[in-house]
């Protein structure tokens, strides 16, 4: 097994040794059957570098507003192996880096835990064995260390990474723990795409600060954590200065609870290149894009058309989530601002937007092993909390439909009738990308629904989607590679932290 937990740092604990043990039976397990010739690829020297990082997790201070410091918890990176560009920082940030890779290399990146409480690190869309994927079992304590290592096996993509620790994953994502984990491929390579600077990181996450200038944790019963302040990349009221020609922006939804319906102030349309799990088969063009959290969309954005000194804002237009609409105890889905452009400089580079980007092969639905009696997951609410299937979470337990073969490939329905309020919620699944293959929306649902599906975004791979009061989402899902017990839940992260979350698990 390629896990190598730190010893010197806090040394084995007992739930260290129980996870090996369990890791290395399921491994004996795989020789005898021939299944396992889909299970995790024997290593191979790859050709690239391996990319080796220190990234403790620790408490740090930002010189946000006039005032005192705000006081963060963030990931701070030091390369120690690999080509300069692995890693970058963004500047006086509670935000980790941007990680990027090549597809196939090999990362290491040591987590030393200096942090005040327990935590663990999730690769959010990387397909990684289990126990390189953050499962809050394998939360490890203050001065322990964890040494993620994988090869990198994703499609070019914007992928990303917080902490995913039981109960705890909201407060640690709102105290600064997030970062962006870009891959890059030789399809993508092949394609004039805007680079180098032009190629910009674009998270969007809302925060409150108090009035002792520190980020206030005040998540609201059923809605989770609405900051009242919009940041990108780490900056609040952001404003960028840009150059009239095109750019590519990675735009991550790194809030808590908060949906965006993105859309530019001049109605430009936008034009997405890439969703959750890369580039999409061809460009789609939409009026707005709904970017739920922990969805990425990569935008091509062209601003050949603006003149020097003019202005373009990118916004989030008013939709109606469902839920109580309108209180002021639940203030989601109100226009707000995301990012000033300004357009400070005229810089003329020729590139026309490529008419189609990389290969895609759909699924076919006759190919499940289930074509017809989809395993459902359905969105409830009992005793105060969002649950699914009427089931909490538990830390190793898996029902019997959360169980799935390897290489086999399946029919999700995902149902959202139910709830006090009925609410969005965005659905995401640990490994894998997966397909969406249709939405339908029942009559109840249906006015919300309108002021939203114009901006969704369902073709090529996805780890995340939104999923409407009223609505039925189908996926297709195959988990062909890593074997093992990894969760999957709603992704806002207050549902998650509360009991909205369960396991599957991926047998041999
Ligand atoms: Cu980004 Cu399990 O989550
Ligand atoms: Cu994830
Ligand atoms: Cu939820």
């Amino acid at each position: 097994m390629a896990t190598t937990p730190d010893a010197s740092n806090g040394g084995f604990d007992r739930r260290e040794f129980l996870r090996l043990a369990a890791g290395g039976a399921a491994a004996a397990g795989m020789m005898a059957l021939p299944r396992s010739l889909l299970a995790d690829p024997p290593t191979r020297p790859s050709l690239l570098p391996t990319v080796e990082i220190d990234m403790p997790m620790r408490v740090a201070s930002i010189p946000y507003n006039a005032g005192d410091p705000t006081t963060v918890w963030r990931f701070e990176p030091t390369l120690l192996k690999g080509p300069a560009g692995s890693v970058t920082n963004l500047p006086n940030n509670y935000l980790g880096p941007i990680i990027r890779v090549k597809q196939g290399q090999r990362v290491r990146i040591n987590v030393r835990n200096e942090l005040p409480e327990e935590s663990v690190v999730h690769w959010h869309g990387l397909d990684v064995p289990e126990a390189m994927d953050g499962h809050p079992r394998d939360a490890f304590l203050p001065g322990q260390s964890y040494l993620y290592e994988f090869e990198v096996q994703n499609r070019a993509g914007t992928y990303w990474f917080h902490p995913h620790p039981d109960m705890r994953t909201g407060f640690q994502v709102m105290k600064g723990l997030t970062g962006m984990f870009i891959v890059e491929d030789c399809i993508e390579d092949a394609l004039d795409l805007p680079r180098g600077s032009y190629d910009k990181p674009l998270i969007i996450q809302d925060r409150t600060f108090n009035a002792a200038n520190q980020f206030a944790y005040t998540p609201m019963t059923n809605s989770g954590f609405l900051g009242n302040t919009i940041f990108v990349n780490g900056q609040p009221n952001a404003a960028w200065s840009v150059a009239n020609c095109v750019y590519r922006f990675r735009v991550l939804n790194g809030c808590n609870a908060r949906t965006c319906k993105l859309a530019f102030s001049d109605g430009t349309p936008m034009t997405a290149i890439a969703v959750d799990g890369g580039l999409l088969p061809a460009p789609v063009t939409k009026p707005y894009i709904m970017l739920s959290p922990g969805e990425r969309v990569d935008l091509w954005v062209d601003l050949r058309g603006k003149s020097v000194g003019s202005q373009l804002k990118l916004q989030s237009l008013a939709w109606t989530p469902g839920g109580p609409a309108g209180s002021s105890i639940y203030p989601h889905g109100a226009a707000f601002d995301v990012l000033t452009l300004n357009v400070a400089h005229a810089f003329d580079y020729p590139i026309t937007l490529p008419t189609t980007l990389a290969p895609f092969t759909p699924y076919n639905l006759a190919d499940a092993v289930n074509p017809t009696a989809p395993r459902v997951i359905a969105i409830n609410f009992a005793m105060g909390m969002f649950m699914m299937n009427n089931r909490m979470f538990e830390m190793e337990n898996v029902a019997t439909d959360e169980i799935f073969r390897l290489g086999d490939l399946y029919l999700l329905e995902f149902t959202n009738f139910t709830g006090n309020p009925q609410m969005p919620h965005p659905m995401h699944l640990h490994g894998p990308q997966f397909q969406i293959i249709s939405r339908s929306v029942n009559a109840a649902g249906l006015n919300n629904y309108n002021t939203v599906r114009d901006g969704l975004i369902d073709g090529g791979w996805k780890d995340t989607f939104l999923l409407m009061p009223g609505e039925t989402v189908r996926v297709l899902v195959k988990r062909d590679k890593h074997p093992g017990l990894f969760v999957y839940h709603c992704h806002i992260l207050e549902h998650e932290d509360m009991a909205m979350m369960r396991n599957f698990r991926v047998d041999p």
